[in-house]
Formats: structure tokens, C-alpha cells, sequence
């Protein structure tokens, strides 16, 4: 028999395990007392070492010029007592000093001396109790600067070593991290240190998967012993930490780390008299004149005299760029960024008289969407004095305001308190309002329940999810309709029992809502229950269903990869004998798309349809249906795709329910940005043409659009209700120019998070991105020439800055990226129902530019010193006009011949 595999790595294992423990036990062993081989810091000597410790920003390409410097020092580390395996360690780091990058420097790219206030930060010498490699204590004179405490902690957390092979936690200067450690020889050691937090510093990050900036960070530090093994002859740590953005992940930064300490020479020293460590530290203290604080190895943040902006003053400067004529665009995206900064900071106060000012008037709505994501007790407090949800005159205002709050990705849960409260109490609410405040509350119990810290918002969570299901349940009639909307934003499964409920037993509108709910809740929901509603409402084999609960369900089963069995029936439905033709054309299409993308579902598909004769001509199926299911791309790099999906659900050749979602893809993970769509109903009687459908139920005529934003569904916009207002709008002709339907200021990537370096120095990573969006509209109906024409435009300009800094009292240093792109996205639809009704749309995008710059610069506090380098990068994004199919073709040649 051979020998398997598995014999081979067992083999493998054991060898590479013995040999292993052979080099760590002749290195650590004997550190552990056991063997008189090597002995690092015995009692009664002092070793002296070079240390040159590095801090290298740059963007995370080959060969660029970076920014940064380094700090040289002697270090002098004395083992003044020992009491069985503990040592009390005396450190001095003499002399540090800062070294720059500069053009006069004697090598290309070298660096050279410079003069720094680190050179007059006092500087002590300092303790540390060492145990078998383990930092007990470490004690710094009471008066030093945190920039030199710092370097010292950054320095002595390379002195803990562990003792032998494997993996433990450790705290030291970069934080809380899980060390591990493997023998490379005798006398070498590796600790490779992952995983390390800092969770005493307050962090910002949104956890949506396409606008969450990730960071690789790798870390070692690798420790040779001379080969007397007596001493450290040196330590290297070096570490790398990449900070990027997961949709375009060349938008990055870095910062590279080295610390190198080499031995120089040891000496005797004399040994302190005392039997306890504590004995032995007073004794320093005294001939030293000094007094010691016993500290940890966590670095701490400098408290450095940043500049405050007022928020007032910051809006005066920045007012000339938030005019809502220019949402859409990329000016008003930069501002915001910057002020939502400053407002986070900003006291209740500050904000409050920015809020008054008579020069805002023109800027206040802008100005409460930048309120809105601030998301501060001071913000919050502020806006509340100044807006009161019940009142009928600030309806716009108040809408703004609790829309910024619902698409913050990280809402804070005591605004989120305040305003369930408010909802419960105030009993004079604008039904407008009311509907907002609610859709509110549900996106912002869903995205708490997504922050790291969910488990403390179970209860405000539960609260809202508890008010909405009551609400729908009281609710009578057409009222209930907000609280299926508002359980979509909530996205509970804990709801879907409900939502099933009304599939089955409520009215067909509100069959319809639940079904936009639970879809809205994603294929990672939809279970056992809802797949087998979604049988019974496609097929209508429990009842009559809307059509568009219908053509929901079919994206449901078709998008939860159907088993050969359903997508059979699906493909024999659709050559059945169901009068529902848009229903099928609608199935037919959105299998065609999915077939399109995915070779698997093409094969299984073709493998059912040459089985069956009849539907072999499957693709000419339906041929009166003008239903329609798409996919177009409009980004593509190496890290992740963009596509508009299209849906259009027919109906006497308007469309009924339709959408144009923007979605993000990343090796087969995809998620929805944005989602526009359109609902129509009652429209046939004016359109006429005899291939109306029977319907039974008389719907009122109606039209209006519904937008998703980052899962966040806001209330329905309504054209018209009945058709009074419809015949109005038609007469008068208002719709017929461009009109503003939603403008608004988001914000994209929010990221704050300060990362402890091992050599002492904390960097900030700080990425914020931000869109300036608007979404404008016109239709024209002539019921003379019996043609209809609309326009729907999507403008937004998107911009983001992200950086790595490190800041401390005598040098900061830093790498920026910013990116910014404006973009355009337009839907025509000219429908022609003179005879037989003809529907022609264009999707088109004109031009766009997309730069990436790179900044990288340098100071020295106190000094003239300053270094900016610079890098400009445009990319030429060509306009498209996305072909929809051959159908839409002829029809637009027929209209516009
Ligand atoms: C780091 O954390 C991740 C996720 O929590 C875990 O999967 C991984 O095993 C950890 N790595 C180490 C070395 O502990
Ligand atoms: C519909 O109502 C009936 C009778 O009240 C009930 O038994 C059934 O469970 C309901 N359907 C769903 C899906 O909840
Ligand atoms: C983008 O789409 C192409 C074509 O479908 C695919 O090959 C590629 O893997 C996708 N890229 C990512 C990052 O998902």
C-alpha cells in the first residue's frame, strides 16, 4: 500500500515541530534558567546599542518618492538587579535625533540631520521590570512629554520577547495584539504580531462592504542573539500598514516602520544592593532625583494644539460652495466633507447660531444634511431648537435632516432615542414628516444593529422594530402602507412572519409592499417560508396575486439559484396558458439576464430546454410582452464591477414597477447602491389600446417614483394621485420642465481610527468620501397626439480624500490621496400610443474625467522645514449609451422615424 498522503504531512509535522524545538530550546531554554547558554540581561551589565528607528509615507506603489524620516539614538540598557528570573532594567536614550529626507542629503533620496524640539524634550532615564522576557513594569520620570514617552515605550516594547515557541497575547506599543513566535536558528527568533487593537480610542468606520476602507497591516520582529548568546546582538522590527478602499483598491496609502537596534559593546557594571524590586527602584529614584510613574506599554495620543474651527466660521468660508444649484456637482461633495468634520467637533452653541444666521437662509438645507450626519448629542441638540417636527412650515427642513440621519452609516443610538420619542409623543406631525420619521427610525435601528457594539442597542432596536409592527397593526387602510416601507429599511427577520401574513392574507397592495420589503432583505434572508410563499404568489396557486407581487416573487426564486425542478416549472410557465403575458415576459427576461451573467444557470437552462420540444423556441416567448431585465456595466477595474440592473414590470405598455439600481460587484459579492424606481398604476384607461389586460381591481390613476438610497428606502415621491390631478398636471403643463425631485449631500466612506505603531508613534487614518447628488425630472403627456416623453436625470459628483498621518510635537508627517469624479446618468422614455403603443428608452452617460492626486508632506514643528510631494493622475471615463435590447430598438426606430 502507499503511503498517504496525510503519513507524509504527519511526518512533515513532527519534523519541522522537533526542529523547532531544538532551535527554541537552545536559544530560550536556557533563558528560562535551565541552561548556562545564553543569559540576555544578566544582572551586573551594561550593554550599549545603536538604535535607528524609520517612518516611511508613501501610496502604495513601486518605486515612488516617499516622505519621512528617521530618529537615531544611543541606548545604554544597564541590569542593575535581578531577584530570581526578575530584572530591574535601566534604559538611557541618548541624544535622539530627528533625521529628514532632503535634496542636500549626499545620496539621492538620503537623508540628513535636522534640527527638531525633540532635541529639547527632557529626557530621563527610565525602568523596566523584565521577567523571562515579559515587560512587568516599565516606570518613567513623572515630567516627560508624551512625544518622549512615547519613543520610549516604542523602544522598550521591543525588549518583550517570549520564551518559546507559539502564540500569545501581548500588549505593548502597538497595542493588544496576538504574538507568535518561531526559531529560525540557534540563535534567531521571529515574532510576527497580528491582530492588534486599540480599542480605547474612539474609532468611526462604516461597515458597509463597498464603502469601508480596510487596512493589511504586517508586523515582525526578529531577534538574533550573538553566538555566545550573552546578549541581543540585534532586533529588527519592521511593519507595513496599507489603508485602501475595497471598490478601487489602488486608492491607498501606506506607512512603513523600522526599527533597528545593534549591539555596540557591554561592559561591568556595579550591582544594586536591595531585596526587593520596589527597594531597588526607590534607591534609583533617590541617587537619580527622580520620580518614577508606572505606566503601561500602550502609547498615548498627544494632546497637540490643533487649530478649533468654529463651525459658524467655517460655514461663512465654505457658504459660496453649498448653493443647491450646484448639487450634482463636486464643489458642494469637497465642502461637505470638511464640515461634517468640523460640526462633529462643534458645540451646541457654535452650531446653533450657524443655524440662525439670516446669512444661511439660502444654504440651510445643506446645512441640515451636514447635521445629519454629525450624529452628536451637541448637533442633535442644536437642530432640535431650531425645528420642531410637528411644525407644518419646516416640513422641508425636517425631511432633510431625518434623511442625512437615516442614511448615516454609524447613527448614534441616543438620537435615535430622542427621536422614537418624539414620534410617539407629538400627535400633530405633518403626515409627510410622520412618514419620514418613521423610515427613519427603522433604517437606523438596522444599521445599529450593524456597528461593532450592536449588543448595547438591542433595546432602542427592539423599541422601533416593536413601534412599527404595532403601527402597521393598528393602521387601517391605505395608513398602513408607511410601516411596510418602514419595515423594509429595517430589514428584521424577525419580521418576515408578518410580512408572509399579509402575502397571503392582506389585499393586494399590501401583498405587494411585503413582497418589496422581504426582497429588500436579501437572498441571505429569504428561507424556507418564503421561498415556498414565492411559489404560491408566482404560480397563483393559493390566490389571485398583483402582478407585481408576482414578478417580485419570480426575482426572488430566479435570484435564489432555483433547484432544476423550479426552474423548470418557471420555463413551462412561461408556455403555458397564464393570460399574464408582462408576467412572463418579465420571468423570461430576468432568467435571460441572470443566464446571460452566470454559465452555470446558461447550461442548466439549455439542458431543460432541449428536453422539452416546446421550449426550444423559448426566447421568441411572450413576444407581445414589453417587460424587460437588464444588466449594463459602467465600472469595471481589477477590484470590483459596477452595473445598472434595469427591471421593467409592463403593463399596457407603461411601465408599472420599475427600477434602474446601481450595484457594486466583488468577486461574486454584490450590493446595491442606490436604487431609482418608478410605479404606475390605473394609467391604462388613458393609453387604451386594445391589448389592455383585464383588470378587476379600479385603480385610482397614479404615478411617482421610490428611491433607495444605501438600503435606505425614503418616501415615495407621488406625481399625481387620481385622476383630477393627473388631467391638472397634463393641462398645466407643470411637470413639463426640469424639476429638482431629490437633491441631497451623502456621505460615502466614514472612517476615523488611530493605529499604534511599534515604535511608538500613533498614526490617524482618516478617509471620508462624499457625494453631492440630484435628481431631476420632467414628463410631458399629450393627450392630443397621444404620446408621453420624460426625462430623468441622475447628476452626482463623488469625491474622496483618505490619509495617514502622524503627528507629534517635533515632526508630522503625512500621505493624502484624493479622488473626485462628476457623473451623469440619463433616462429618456418616449411612449407613442397612437395605435399600437410604442415604448422607446435611452440610458445614456456623457463624459467623465476621474483624477486621483496624491499628496504627501512634511513639517518640523518650529522650523521652516516643509516637504510636498505632489502626483495628478486623470483617467478619461467615455460616455456610453447603453443599448437595451432589440426590441427597444425597433421601437425607438418606429417613434422616431
Ligand atoms: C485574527 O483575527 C481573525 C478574525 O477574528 C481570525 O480569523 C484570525 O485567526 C486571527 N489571527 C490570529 C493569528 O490570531
Ligand atoms: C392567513 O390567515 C389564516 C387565518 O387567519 C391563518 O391561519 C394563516 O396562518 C394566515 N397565513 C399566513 C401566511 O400567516
Ligand atoms: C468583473 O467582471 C468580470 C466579467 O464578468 C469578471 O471576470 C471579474 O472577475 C469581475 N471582477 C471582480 C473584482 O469581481
Amino acid at each position: 500500500m502507499l503511503p498517504s498522503i496525510s503519513s507524509y504531512s504527519f511526518l512533515y509535522t513532527l519534523f519541522a515541530w522537533l526542529l523547532g524545538f531544538c532551535y527554541g530550546f537552545v536559544l530560550l531554554s536556557s533563558a528560562a534558567g535551565h541552561n548556562a547558554g545564553v543569559r540576555l540581561f544578566d544582572v551586573g551589565s551594561a550593554v550599549s546599542y545603536k538604535l535607528h528607528s524609520t517612518l516611511l509615507f508613501d501610496e502604495n506603489e513601486e518605486s515612488t518618492k516617499d516622505v519621512g524620516f528617521y530618529i537615531d539614538a544611543d541606548v545604554v540598557i544597564e541590569a542593575v538587579w535581578e531577584n530570581d528570573e526578575q530584572r530591574l532594567l535601566k534604559i538611557e536614550l541618548k541624544s535622539p535625533r530627528l533625521h529628514i529626507k532632503s535634496r542636500k542629503a549626499p545620496t539621492p533620496d538620503g537623508f540628513i540631520p535636522h534640527w527638531s524640539k525633540l532635541e529639547e524634550l527632557t529626557n530621563k532615564p527610565f525602568l523596566m521590570v523584565w521577567k523571562n522576557g515579559k515587560i512587568e513594569k516599565i516606570l518613567l520620570a513623572k515630567t516627560e512629554e508624551v512625544s518622549m514617552v512615547n519613543l520610549k515605550k516604542g523602544f522598550a516594547s521591543l525588549l518583550q520577547i517570549q520564551l518559546s515557541e507559539g502564540t500569545v497575547d501581548e500588549t505593548d506599543a502597538s497595542g493588544k495584539c496576538t504574538a507568535t513566535y518561531t526559531s529560525q536558528s540557534s540563535t534567531k527568533i521571529v515574532k510576527t504580531k497580528s491582530n492588534c487593537t486599540s480599542d480605547d480610542f474612539y474609532r468611526v468606520n462604516n461597515p458597509h462592504e463597498f464603502l469601508r476602507v480596510n487596512r493589511n497591516s504586517f508586523i515582525t520582529v526578529e531577534y538574533e542573539a550573538d553566538s555566545s548568546k550573552t546578549y541581543l546582538n540585534s532586533i529588527v522590527a519592521r511593519e507595513n500598514h496599507v489603508m485602501y478602499l475595497p471598490i478601487k483598491e489602488d486608492i491607498a496609502c501606506r506607512v512603513k516602520s523600522e526599527q533597528i537596534l545593534s549591539y555596540v559593546s557591554s561592559e561591568k557594571i556595579r550591582i544594586l544592593e536591595a531585596s526587593t524590586v520596589e527597594e531597588a527602584i526607590e534607591s534609583i529614584s533617590k541617587t537619580e532625583g527622580l520620580i518614577f510613574t508606572q505606566e503601561t506599554l500602550l502609547t498615548e495620543r498627544e494632546s497637540l494644539d490643533e487649530e478649533t474651527h468654529s463651525f459658524t466660521k467655517q460655514v461663512d468660508s465654505l457658504r459660496g460652495y453649498l448653493d443647491a444649484k450646484d448639487l450634482g456637482s463636486l464643489k458642494p461633495a469637497k465642502a461637505f466633507i470638511k464640515l461634517v468634520t468640523t460640526a462633529r467637533r462643534a458645540s451646541k452653541d457654535d452650531i446653533s447660531k450657524a443655524l440662525s444666521s439670516k446669512k444661511n437662509k439660502g444654504i440651510l438645507l445643506q446645512l441640515y444634511d451636514i447635521l445629519g450626519y454629525a450624529q452628536t448629542k451637541d448637533s442633535h441638540e442644536a437642530v432640535m431648537k431650531s425645528i420642531h417636527l410637528d411644525n407644518e412650515n419646516q416640513i422641508e427642513v425636517s425631511e432633510r435632516y431625518l434623511w442625512a440621519t437615516s442614511f448615516s452609516s454609524q447613527p448614534n443610538p441616543d438620537i435615535a432615542e430622542n427621536l422614537l420619542k418624539q414620534y410617539k409623543k407629538l400627535t400633530n406631525i405633518p403626515p409627510k414628516i410622520q412618514e419620514t420619521l418613521v423610515l427613519t427610525l427603522g433604517s437606523m435601528a438596522y444599521k445599529l444593529g450593524k456597528l461593532p457594539d450592536k449588543k448595547l442597542h438591542v433595546k432602542i432596536i427592539r423599541d422601533i422594530e416593536e413601534t412599527i409592527l404595532n403601527n402597521l397593526d393598528y393602521a387601517k387602510g391605505e395608513n398602513k402602507f408607511v410601516f411596510f416601507r418602514a419595515l423594509k429599511n429595517l430589514h428584521s427577520p424577525s419580521t418576515i412572519t408578518v410580512l408572509l401574513n399579509y402575502v397571503t392574507n392582506g389585499t393586494q397592495k399590501e401583498g405587494v409592499l411585503a413582497w418589496k420589503a422581504i426582497k429588500a432583505f436579501g437572498p441571505d434572508l429569504w428561507d424556507e417560508r418564503i421561498q415556498s410563499a414565492a411559489v404560491k404568489a408566482f404560480f397563483q396557486l393559493d390566490r389571485k396575486y398583483d402582478s407585481s407581487s408576482r414578478t417580485l416573487a419570480a426575482d426572488i426564486l430566479i435570484e435564489s439559484q432555483p433547484n432544476d425542478r423550479l426552474l423548470e416549472d418557471i420555463l413551462n410557465f412561461l408556455i403555458g396558458t397564464d393570460p399574464a403575458y408582462e408576467v412572463k415576459q418579465y420571468a423570461n427576461r430576468k432568467i435571460g439576464m441572470l443566464a446571460d451573467e452566470d454559465n452555470t444557470i446558461r447550461a442548466r437552462v439549455q439542458k431543460i430546454i432541449r428536453k422539452n420540444p416546446k421550449l426550444n423556441n423559448y426566447h421568441g416567448l411572450a413576444p407581445r410582452g414589453l417587460s424587460l431585465a437588464l444588466t449594463r456595466r459602467f465600472m469595471s477595474n481589477p477590484y470590483s464591477n459596477g452595473s445598472l440592473v434595469t427591471v421593467q414590470e409592463m403593463k399596457s405598455g407603461i411601465a408599472k414597477r420599475g427600477t434602474v439600481d446601481v450595484v457594486l460587484d466583488k468577486h461574486g459579492f454584490s450590493k446595491e447602491l442606490f436604487s431609482l424606481g418608478i410605479f404606475s398604476g390605473g394609467l391604462h384607461s388613458f393609453i387604451a389600446s386594445e391589448e389592455t389586460e383585464n383588470t378587476d381591481e379600479d385603480e385610482a390613476a397614479t404615478a411617482g417614483m421610490e428611491l433607495t438610497v444605501l438600503e435606505t428606502q425614503i418616501r415615495p415621491f407621488v406625481f399625481f394621485n387620481g385622476q383630477g390631478e393627473l388631467m391638472g398636471h397634463v393641462w398645466s403643463g407643470t411637470a413639463s420642465e426640469m424639476t429638482p425631485a431629490f437633491q441631497v449631500l451623502l456621505m460615502l466612506q466614514d472612517h476615523l481610527e488611530h493605529l499604534r505603531l511599534g515604535s511608538g508613534f500613533i498614526a490617524e487614518l482618516n478617509v471620508k468620501g462624499a457625494t453631492s447628488f440630484d435628481l431631476s425630472g420632467k414628463i410631458e403627456i399629450s393627450l392630443w397626439n397621444r404620446n408621453a416623453q420624460s426625462l430623468v436625470q441622475k447628476s452626482a459628483g463623488i469625491a474622496t480624500t483618505g490619509s495617514i498621518s502622524v503627528d507629534s510635537k517635533f515632526v508630522k508627517s503625512q500621505a493624502e490621496f484624493s479622488t473626485s469624479i462628476e457623473t451623469k446618468l440619463d433616462l429618456q422614455t418616449d411612449i407613442d400610443f397612437y395605435s399600437n403603443v410604442h415604448l422607446c428608452m435611452r440610458l445614456t452617460q456623457p463624459d467623465a474625467l476621474f483624477r486621483h492626486n496624491i499628496f504627501k508632506v512634511e513639517k518640523i514643528p518650529g522650523s521652516q522645514h516643509k516637504l510636498r510631494i505632489s502626483k495628478y493622475k486623470k483617467y478619461a471615463v467615455p460616455g456610453t449609451t447603453y443599448s437595451i435590447n432589440k426590441k427597444n430598438n425597433e421601437m425607438c426606430s418606429a417613434i422616431f422615424s
